[in-house]
């Protein structure tokens, strides 16, 4: 049944180019249907690869003992010449991805290769495409070969000149990376051409080109030497009023990298431009970032907080890349995570000074625990640093992402904070215009700071969630806390005997009176011990001079992405919850007392009873909405139930989605009637007359304020239906607009469709507010669900085409815990064939919606069978491509 494996490329075959490339000439002439590219190339022999391969033993005088094998796919060639000689068919080999030049010169040499593209059928979206008549490019990761022959890989640095032609009429807008140097007109005004070079080597994944009509708003900003850098974003025209946030977001992105890391900007210009149909977020390409745009336009009408805060963080995400990924870029695509970890580190750490830093610690915790924990639980574990892939794509991973950034993170923890500003210097210093691996960016940590970080490295090799199980006993004749960590390496697919791993943990004992105790190890004299380095499988750390019994707080703000285990009382949690001194430790006491409740919740469901009422835990949860003290932002994080995926993955096997749906609905039920007046209160409290800011002390606000409405919503009193509707049609902003109208498509009938009717009408003509009204309904728990998201699918406004729109319909009701996981099958079934219909045209986006089977193994028995019987169904189809293929091969393995 299994279909034939595509090759899997492996670290350990990690080879240098025998080729260099210094110079690249490209020349765009743009045609929707047939775009020609000229590409000028000069190749010379890498110094550091000597002597020919081990198979061609005869040397031919004036010819490379090594031929050239460039990368090409879905290429039309026009000519190709070699220093000015056309090729003769005998000089070369072709086939479905690459170019080989048999015998190439042995001395310095230029290729001229002219091609034919057709941007306007390439739905994959790789390479160039055009979006709404915009032309543009993706080519991370591989994405450059389907647009010349080259040496497509990240290791192989050049300088690049672009030349783009196109009619006027058609594409006014010419932009490529690097500096602009010159335009003109030709052909009496009909046509036109820009000429832009980058001065700076790059590897092709950050070749960047864009062509169309659009509109732009301008800024400038100074660098700390002086520089003037001219700022630009690009969107279709009408749309530029929406820039405004994002430019902000860029320089403040730019300044905080200058003040934080000493990074300063280094071209005369800094383009965005927004597309509506893109594969992901956005991309860092040199000087031209090009964007998904509903991560560029917002206003408050038109763009929750949640976005303002997203478009804030991928704008400077991307920004970061400049240093993290474009000036040091990386060797090879295993390792994706030295530029994906380092700059999610540094865009967490950026909003974390921009906003409020525990807020942020808990959002990014809660994300990675739901996405990375998940990846690493099921059968697509894979480490941070991967050691083999089928196709790179598929890699873009909460893992290399999320956690690689929890890597760094645990770097800093380790050796300190201006320590580890010292390692990035030199790593900055060290690698500059180059293309590193994470052996040297660690060795720059352990040559600035002296620190020992060989058993850390392990993290990056070695897959899954370690668990650490803690505990604390105490001695009152000694006055000693002992605290003992254990940690337990739960084996991954492939990966059954784990080595033992440098884990830092951060501490604390709150004593009787709420009050920290101060940390004293015997023997040692640091002044902040509140840092323990768990390096062997079960440690004992003892603390002296402590008067009673402590509490023990442990895993302080997330210091390392493990699961801890630790026996608390349901007493000791609500104490936790209302003194630990560390904010986010507080909000994890909550979670943990909560989905204890909620799991209880689960077994009584599924014996047929009804759930007990935690009123002691919902006690603790009101005394932290009351408390003026906290921000609001944070009260309502400490509002949110551990989700329903939260739960499936706590309990971990035999999983019945349908019963967790009723008890977590059941204990949310228990939490809005016992704080009832409570909430009511706080909603009239937070709500706010001034004009809308995205700043995050209102966003706050508002969020404490939907969290409440919504929580009320759940209790279904005609009162609280009423309060959620007066909010929906009279929303001045999109955050309680969308709040609200989540509240109200969540209940049933007239209400109901009453929201969904007025919000389509209001909206249609916006099609990232659209959005919102598809993934809605994708989202609903209702028994309907299926057969209106099957309708949808027939709408006007959607299109399978646009990963967006495929993303919020058929990635929405992925993501539908009870209709994904009907007990019929049928959402399975769905998935699946959306997921073949997509992968005929967009490999990327259907492999990407697959993954939402990778807990199938963890269902009840019966949902089990059925799961895997859809993965079978993709299994078997041939010409599935490589993506969708490596994904489901490893899924059902
Ligand atoms: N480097 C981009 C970012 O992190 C992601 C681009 C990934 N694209 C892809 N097709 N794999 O911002
Ligand atoms: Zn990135």
């Amino acid at each position: 049944m299994k279909p034939e494996a595509p090759r899997a490329v492996r670290l350990k075959d990690y080879a240098p180019s025998a080729f260099l490339i210094d110079h690249v000439n490209l020349e765009f002439v743009l045609d929707p249907t047939r775009t020609r590219v000229r590409a000028k190339t000069k190749f010379r022999a890498n110094p550091a690869v000597q002597g020919p391969p081990a198979k061609n033993l005869i040397a031919k005088s004036g010819v490379s003992p090594h031929p050239l094998r460039l990368d090409g796919e879905g290429l039309e060639i026009e000519a190709i010449n070699l220093d000015g000689q056309p090729l003769l068919p005998s000089d070369y080999k072709l086939d479905d991805v690459s170019l080989t030049l048999l015998a190439p010169p042995d001395k310095p040499f230029t290729l001229e290769i002219a091609t034919v593209i057709n941007p306007e059928s390439n739905k994959a979206l790789q390479g160039l495409y055009r979006s709404k008549g915009i032309y543009c490019t993706q080519c991370e990761a591989q994405g450059f070969r389907r647009i010349t022959y080259f040496l497509d890989r990240p290791d192989v640095l050049a300088k690049y000149t672009v030349r783009i032609e196109a009619d006027l009429a058609e594409a006014a807008t010419l932009l490529s990376n690097g500096n602009p140097q010159e335009r003109g007109t030709i052909d009496r005004g009909k046509r036109h051409y820009a000429v832009w070079k980058d001065p700076h080597p790059k590897p092709s994944y950050l070749f960047a080109l864009v062509g169309g009509n659009l509109s732009s708003t301008a800024s400038t900003f100074r660098t700390k030497s002086g520089r003037d850098v001219d700022l630009r974003i690009y969107v279709e025209p009408g749309k530029e009023k929406r820039c405004g946030w994002a430019m902000d977001s860029l320089k403040r992105s730019m300044r905080w990298d200058e003040q934080r890391f000493g990074r300063e900007y280094d071209l005369d210009v800094f383009n965005i431009v927004a597309v509506s149909d893109f594969n992901m977020g956005a991309m860092e390409n040199k000087g031209l970032n090009i964007f998904n745009d509903r991560l560029i336009l917002a206003s408050p009408e038109t763009a929750t907080d949640d976005s303002f805060e997203a478009i804030e963080a991928v704008v400077a995400h991307e920004y970061f890349h400049n240093w993290t990924g474009n000036r040091i870029t990386c060797r090879d695509w295993f390792q994706l995570c030295l530029k994906e970890g380092l700059t999610v580190y540094r865009d967490q750490e950026f909003s974390a000074d921009e906003r409020s830093r525990t807020v942020q610690r808990i959002g990014d915790v809660r994300q990675l625990k739901a996405r990375q924990f998940a990846e690493d639980a099921g059968p697509l574990a894979h480490a941070v640093r991967p050691d083999s892939y089928v196709e790179i794509n598929n890699f873009y991973t909460a893992t290399v992402y999320e956690k690689g950034a929890e890597l760094v993170r645990m770097i800093q923890t380790i050796v300190g904070n201006s320590a580890f500003r010292d390692g990035l210097d030199l790593y900055f210093k060290r690698h500059d215009g180059h293309a590193a691996t994470v052996e040297q960016f660690i060795a720059c940590f352990e040559d600035a700071t002296g620190a020992d970080l060989q058993q850390f490295a392990i993290w990056y090799s070695q897959a899954g969630t370690p668990e650490i199980v803690a505990q604390l006993s105490y001695d009152a004749k000694s006055r000693t806390a002992s605290v003992t960590l254990e940690q337990v390496l739960p084996a991954t697919p492939g990966e059954v005997k784990k080595k033992l791993l440098h884990i830092p943990i951060r501490l604390g004992l709150v004593g009787a009176d709420g009050r920290d105790v101060a940390l004293r190890m015997d023997g040692v004299n640091t002044a902040d011990q509140s840092v323990v380095h768990l390096k062997r499988r079960q440690q004992t750390f003892k603390f002296k001079d402590v008067e009673k019994r402590p509490v023990l707080s442990v895993l302080r703000g997330f210091s390392a992405p493990v699961n801890l285990t630790i026996n608390h009382s349901e007493a000791e949690l609500a104490f936790l919850m209302r003194h630990d001194s560390d904010l986010y430790n507080r909000w994890h006491a909550a979670q943990d007392y909560a989905l204890r409740v909620l799991v209880k919740a689960v077994k009584a469901v599924r014996a047929g009873a009804k759930p007990e009422k935690p009123v002691a835990l919902i006690e603790a949860l009101g005394a932290a909405l009351a408390d003026d003290q906290l921000e609001p932002a944070y009260r309502a994080q400490f509002m949110m139930l551990p989700t329903e995926a939260d739960i499936a993955r706590h309990i971990g096997r035999d999983i019945d989605p349908a019963a967790i749906h009723t008890a977590h609905a059941a204990v949310r039920k228990f939490q809005s009637l016992q704080l009832g007046t409570q909430l009511s209160e706080t909603y009239e409290r937070m709500t706010m007359r001034q004009a809308y800011s995205p700043e995050s002390g209102q966003a706050g606000q508002r969020a404490l304020r939907n969290v409440a409405m919504r929580l009320l919503a759940h209790r279904k009193r005609a009162e609280d239906i009423a309060r959620a509707e007066a909010q929906f049609y009279n929303a001045k902003n999109a955050t309680d607009e969308i709040a609200a109208f989540a509240a109200l498509v969540a209940t049933s009938g007239a209400v109901r469709k009453k929201a969904l009717d007025t919000y389509f009408e209001r909206w249609k003509d916006d099609h990232l507010m659209i959005e919102a009204w598809f993934t809605m309904q994708a989202m609903t728990t209702g028994t309907t669900t299926l057969s209106t998201v099957e309708k949808l699918m027939k709408h006007e406004l959607f299109s399978l085409k646009n990963p967006n729109k495929a993303r919020n319909l058929i990635g929405g009701f992925a993501g539908n815990p009870v209709n994904f996981n009907r007990p019929d099958g049928k959402g399975y079934d769905f998935v699946a064939a959306q997921v073949l219909a997509i992968d005929a045209f967009n490999p990327q986006v259907a492999s990407r919606i697959l993954t939402s089977f990778r807990s199938w193994r963890s269902l009840e028995a019966g949902r089990r069978k059925l799961a895997k019987a859809a993965l079978m169904s993709i299994a078997k189809q041939k010409n599935l491509s490589r993506d969708v293929h490596e994904i489901v091969v490893k899924t059902l393995e």
